[in-house]
C-alpha cells in the first residue's frame, strides 16, 4: 500500500471498511470490538477516525439499444426503478477514514487490522471555498456549517453501534473522533489529582450543609472506574474528543439538523454542546486539518472507545449477477443477493420463512423475475397456483397440474436408467395401495421387460399391463391400476413425455390436483426436476412456495434433501419459502432447509415461532422483537454472521406482474427470450 495524501504533519489519512456491526450476531459484534480495542492498545500516536456522511448521486441511466426480451424489459425496470428512487429517496453513504501518524502507518498499524484499511486516501469535501465564521456557523461555497461538540459521554451503558444514533442522521457531515492515549503513570496521577479535587467538592458541600451533587458523584465514579482499569491492566487511558460538523443549503435546515444532532445525544444522556465562537477552530478539526486539537475532551478506557465502532454502513453498490431484494431498511442502500457466489456463501440455498401473508410468494415471485433478468431458467413448485401471472408473462409455461396438462411426465422415461424398476413400484404404491413384496417384484419385473421390448421406443404405465397380468400377484396390482390409467388421471400418470422443457421459467402449480393424486404427482414432478437439474447447462434455480404444505410428502422431502445437498454442483439454487419455525427447525424437510440454506430471509413471526428462531439463528433479543413487528415485504437477511433488516421492493413492472389480476404480457405470446 502506498503511502497517499499526507499533510505537512506527517500524517496518512486512510479509507477504512469494516463490517456495520449493528448487522451482525451478538458474538460476532463483541469480537470485532475486541479487535478493536487491541489495535488501539497498539496505537501510541495520536490518531483520529473521521466518518463522511454524503448525499450518494443519483444513478445515472445509460441508454441501451432497445431490445424486446423479457430479460431485457426487466432490466429496463429494474434501472429505471434504481433510478427513480435515488432520485425521490435521499441515501447518504458513510465512508469511515482512519488518520494516522506516519511513524504509526510506517510501524504497521495500518496492516494489523487486515482488512479494514483499504488504501491511502482523501475524504470527500463538506463544502468547496474560503469561508466566512459566523458566531454559530460558518458560509462556505454557498453552504452553510455548524460544528458542535460531545461535551458529555453516553450517560447510559452503550455498546459498540451506539454511534448510529449520531451518523444516522440523514445529512451531510464530517464527524470525527480525535484521541491520543494516554501514558498509565501520567493517567494515574491526573485521575487522582481529579478524584481530590472532587473530594474536595463533596467535603466543602458537607460542610455548607447541601446535599451531594449528582454531577460529581458521577464524575467520582468514573474516575474511580478508570483507575481500577489501570490497576487490573484492563486497557488503557485514551483522551478523546468528538466534533461533528453537519452542512446544509440554508441556516434554518442547519438549525433543524443541529437540533436533531442534539436531541439524539440527549436520548443517550450524552450532551453535545455548539462550538460557539470556535467554529472555525472546529471546523478545522472535522476537515482533519487543525494542528491542536480543540474543543472538550472526555477521558475514555481502550472498551470504552472501542464501543464508538465508526462503520455501520457497509454499503454494496454491486449488481453483476446477483438478485435484486429491495433495500436495508437503516441504512436505505439496495440489497442485492447472489446465491451462486460461491466465494460468499458455503451453498447456494435460500430459505424464507415468514407468517401468512407476510410476502413470502411476492418474494419468491419476485427472485423468479430477478433469475429471468439475469438468464438463469427457473421452475417454480407451486402448491398454491400462485404464480401463473408473472411466469407466463415472462413467456415461461405454467403447468397446472389436475387440468389439461399438455406435457406428460413419464416415468419410464425421466428416471435414471436402471432406476425406473423401483421408481414404478414406489409410484404404484402412492397410487394403489402399499405393494407386498410378490407385487413390487412382479411390477419392477414388468418395467424391467417392457422397457427392453420398447429399446429406444417409449413406453408408458399402460405398456406393463401385459407382462402384469400374467401372475396372480401382478394381475392384482393390475386391477387396482387401471382407474390411474385413463381419463384425467391418465393424461397425468400414463401419458409419453420427459416433463416440460424450461426455456425461461416454468411453475408448476398443484392445487387442481385432488388431495389424494398430490404425493403421486410430486413424485413425477421430482423426478422430472431432479433430472432437468442433473442434464440442462447453464445456471439454473428452483423455488419450492409453500415448502411447509408439502412438509409430509415422501417424494418430495426426498428431492429437496437431494437439491439442498447437491444442487450448487449443477450451477443450481434452491429457494425453499414456508410459513412456520415448527416446518423449519421441528420436521424434516426444515431441518434439511436450516441446516443447508446459506442464506435465510425471516419474516413476520408470532412471538413464539420468533423464540424458536431466536434460538435456532442466533438473534438477538432486539432482532427478535423485531421479526415480531416485521410489516409485509420486511424481513431479517441472515448470511454467515449477517442479521439485515430488509424491505423488499420490487420494480414497477415486476410489482404489477406479481400483482395485478389480468395477464400481462412482454412482446407477442411466444416472444420469449433468453
Ligand atoms: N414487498 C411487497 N410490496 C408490496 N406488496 C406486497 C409485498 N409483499 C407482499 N405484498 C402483497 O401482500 C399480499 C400478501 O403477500 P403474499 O401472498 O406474498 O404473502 P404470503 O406470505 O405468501 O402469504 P400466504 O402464506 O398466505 O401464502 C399480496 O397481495 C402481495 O401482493
Ligand atoms: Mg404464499
Amino acid at each position: 500500500m502506498s503511502a497517499g495524501s499526507e499533510s505537512q504533519h506527517r500524517r496518512v489519512i486512510w479509507h477504512t471498511e469494516a463490517p456495520d456491526v449493528l448487522d451482525l450476531i451478538a458474538p460476532e459484534r463483541q469480537k470485532l470490538a475486541g479487535e478493536l480495542a487491541t489495535w488501539l492498545e497498539l496505537l501510541h500516536e495520536p490518531a483520529s477516525v473521521l466518518i463522511c456522511s454524503r448525499l450518494e448521486p443519483p444513478v445515472v441511466h445509460r441508454s441501451e439499444p432497445v431490445v424486446t426480451s423479457p430479460s431485457a424489459d426487466l432490466e429496463r425496470s429494474l434501472i429505471e426503478h434504481l433510478t427513480v428512487d435515488s432520485r425521490e429517496r435521499q441515501r447518504f453513504r458513510r465512508q469511515v477514514f482512519v488518520t494516522l501518524s506516519a511513524e504509526s502507518s510506517e510501524s504497521g498499524l495500518s496492516t494489523t487490522a487486515a482488512g479494514w484499511f483499504t488504501g491511502a486516501s482523501s475524504p470527500p469535501a463538506l463544502a468547496e471555498g474560503p469561508w466566512r465564521e459566523h458566531p454559530n456557523d460558518l458560509q462556505a461555497g454557498g453552504r452553510f456549517l455548524t460544528s458542535l461538540w460531545l461535551e458529555r459521554l453516553p450517560g447510559v451503558e452503550v455498546a459498540p453501534g451506539w454511534l448510529w444514533s449520531l451518523i444516522g442522521i440523514p445529512a451531510e457531515f464530517d464527524l470525527v473522533l480525535n484521541f491520543r492515549p494516554r501514558s498509565a503513570a501520567h493517567s494515574d496521577r491526573s485521575l487522582r489529582r481529579r478524584m481530590l479535587g472532587l473530594r474536595a467538592q463533596e467535603l466543602a458541600a458537607d460542610q455548607r450543609g447541601e446535599g451531594g451533587d449528582p454531577r460529581v458523584q458521577a464524575a467520582m465514579d468514573s474516575a474511580v472506574r478508570l483507575r481500577q482499569v489501570l490497576a487490573r491492566s484492563e486497557g488503557r487511558l485514551f483522551d478523546l474528543a468528538l466534533t461533528m460538523t453537519l452542512a446544509a443549503d440554508t441556516p434554518a435546515e442547519l438549525r433543524r439538523l443541529a437540533a436533531v444532532a442534539r436531541s439524539r445525544g440527549m436520548a443517550l444522556r450524552a450532551a453535545l454542546a455548539p462550538a460557539w465562537c470556535t467554529q472555525g477552530p472546529a471546523r478545522l478539526q472535522t476537515a482533519l486539518l487543525s494542528e491542536q486539537p480543540v474543543g472538550p475532551r472526555r477521558i475514555v478506557h481502550t472498551a470504552e472507545l472501542a464501543t464508538f465502532w465508526p462503520w455501520l454502513d457497509d454499503w454494496s453498490g454491486k449488481i453483476e449477477g446477483a438478485a435484486h431484494l429491495g433495500r436495508h431498511l437503516r441504512t436505505g442502500a439496495p440489497v442485492w443477493l447472489n446465491l451462486r457466489d460461491a466465494t460468499a456463501l458455503p451453498n447456494a440455498n435460500l430459505g424464507v420463512v415468514a407468517a401468512s401473508g407476510s410476502g413470502k410468494s411476492y418474494l419468491g415471485g419476485l427472485i423468479g423475475l430477478e433469475a429471468v433478468r439475469l438468464g438463469v431458467r427457473t421452475v417454480v413448485l407451486d402448491p398454491e397456483n400462485e404464480h401463473r401471472r408473472w411466469c407466463e408473462a415472462v413467456g415461461g409455461r405454467y403447468l397446472s397440474l389436475g387440468e389439461s396438462v399438455a406435457s406428460g411426465f413419464n416415468l419410464l422415461e425421466m428416471a435414471e436408467p436402471g432406476e425406473a424398476p423401483s421408481a414404478v413400484v414406489e409410484l404404484l404404491s402412492l397410487l394403489c395401495g402399499q405393494l407386498s413384496p410378490s407385487e413390487s417384484g412382479q411390477v419392477a419385473d414388468a418395467v424391467r421387460g417392457t422397457l427392453t421390448e420398447a429399446g429406444v421406443g417409449t413406453a408408458v404405465l399402460s405398456d406393463c399391463l401385459p407382462r402384469l397380468r400374467q401372475t396372480e400377484a401382478g394381475e392384482a396390482v393390475a386391477h387396482r391400476l387401471l382407474p390411474w390409467l385413463e381419463g384425467t388421471p391418465g393424461a397425468l400418470f400414463n401419458c409419453p413425455g420427459r416433463g416440460p422443457t424450461v426455456t425461461t421459467a416454468v411453475a408448476v402449480g398443484l392445487r387442481e390436483l385432488p388431495a389424494g393424486w398430490v404425493p403421486a404427482a410430486t413424485l413425477l414432478v421430482s423426478h422430472w426436476l431432479w433430472s432437468w437439474i442433473r442434464s440442462s447447462q447453464g445456471p439454473k434455480q428452483a423455488i419450492v412456495d409453500e415448502a411447509g404444505l408439502l412438509a409430509d410428502n415422501a417424494p418430495l422431502q426426498r428431492l429437496m434433501a437431494h437439491l439442498a445437498r447437491r444442487i450448487r454442483k449443477y450451477q443450481g439454487s434452491l429457494v425453499l419459502l414456508t410459513q412456520s419455525a415448527g416446518d423449519l427447525l421441528g420436521s424434516a424437510p426444515g431441518e434439511v432447509m436450516a441446516v443447508n440454506s446459506a442464506a435465510m430471509l425471516l419474516g413476520s413471526q408470532h412471538p413464539a415461532a420468533a423464540v424458536r428462531l431466536q434460538q435456532g439463528f442466533l438473534l438477538d433479543d432486539s432482532q427478535r422483537q423485531w421479526l415480531e413487528r416485521a410489516g409485509r415485504g420486511q424481513f431479517l437477511l441472515l448470511y454467515g454472521p449477517r442479521r439485515s433488516p430488509i424491505q423488499i421492493e420490487a420494480p414497477a413492472r415486476y410489482h404489477a406482474l406479481l400483482t395485478v389480476e389480468e395477464p400481462l404480457g412482454f412482446g407477442r405470446p411466444g416472444e420469449s427470450g433468453s
